[in-house]
């Protein structure tokens, strides 16, 4: 099986029980990643592990330098990029602690360095980006929380908004007559940047609280902080299940 390179968000800053090999930050032509790649073995699969967020987490969504991130990822040997990613939920399936394997998404970010095709082309480049995740990853994803008896969603449609400030009830409603489930600051541009690359791309998501106007009142962070704990307890049981093949 391929080198999985696995990129975690808020509350996966590191993954326990990684059998560390080594932990390289290495240079990329656009600057240097969150934080060290790390090498290791994970339920008897090597395994590339990166924390979106830096390690600790302190780099807010927008500033996130997405294209060394991917590029520091590729060059290591990653064969595909299995995102996970917080969210907040608006389908009203998708409760606090809920995971959702997403087939769409639809890109609300704006100023953010979002292609590797822009200098010295000698051609301009367009990537098809019709299905943004892979297929065949989001199956084995979905076999793997079937596995472990998750609360899951197959389906769903992650609305990627520019943060760092939380949505308004209002902002919330219309990505909801867009047709979004989840709403995140953080899929995107990481999911072109790896169909750039030439690799497979699919994303867990896991819901930590209600969106805004989804709930009595406003959205609390302790109330995240407690979802987000037990919450990527179970994503890393689903990770030790996705690798050793379920
Ligand atoms: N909105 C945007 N991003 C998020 C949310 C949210 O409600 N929750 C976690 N990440």
């Amino acid at each position: 099986m391929s080198v999985l390179a696995i990129i975690g968000g808020s509350g996966l800053t590191q993954l326990e029980g990684l059998r560390l090999l080594s932990a390289d930050t290495p240079h990329t032509p656009y600057g240097a990643p969150s934080a060290a790649v790390l090498r290791g073995e994970l339920a008897g699969r090597e395994v590339l592990f990166l924390a979106r967020h830096g390690h600790p987490h302190r780099i807010p969504p927008h500033q996130i330098n997405y294209r060394a991130n991917l590029w520091a990822l590729k060059q290591a040997g990653a064969q595909a990029v299995l995102a996970v990613n917080a969210v907040g939920g608006i389908h009203p399936a998708m409760d606090s602690g809920h995971l959702c394997v997403p087939h769409d998404l639809i890109d609300y970010t704006w100023g953010r360095a979002a292609t590797f095709f822009e200098d010295d082309l000698e051609h301009v480049t367009h990537v098809d980006f019709s299905y943004p995740y892979d297929e065949p990853m989001r199956q084995q994803l979905i076999a793997a929380l079937r596995a472990e008896g998750c609360a899951f969603s197959s389906h769903g449609v992650y609305a990627v908004t520019q943060g760092p400030r939380l949505e308004t009830a209002a902002e919330i409603m219309r990505l909801e007559r867009d047709g979004a489930d989840i709403v995140g600051m953080t899929g995107m541009p990481e999911a072109v940047l790896a169909r750039e690359l030439g690799l497979p791309y699919a994303c867990l998501a896991l819901v930590v609280n209600p969106a805004a106007g989804k709930t009595q009142g406003v959205i609390s962070m302790s109330e995240i902080e407690q979802v987000l704990e037990a919450g990527m307890a179970e994503v890393r049981r689903v990770l030790h299940r996705l690798l050793a093949g379920h």
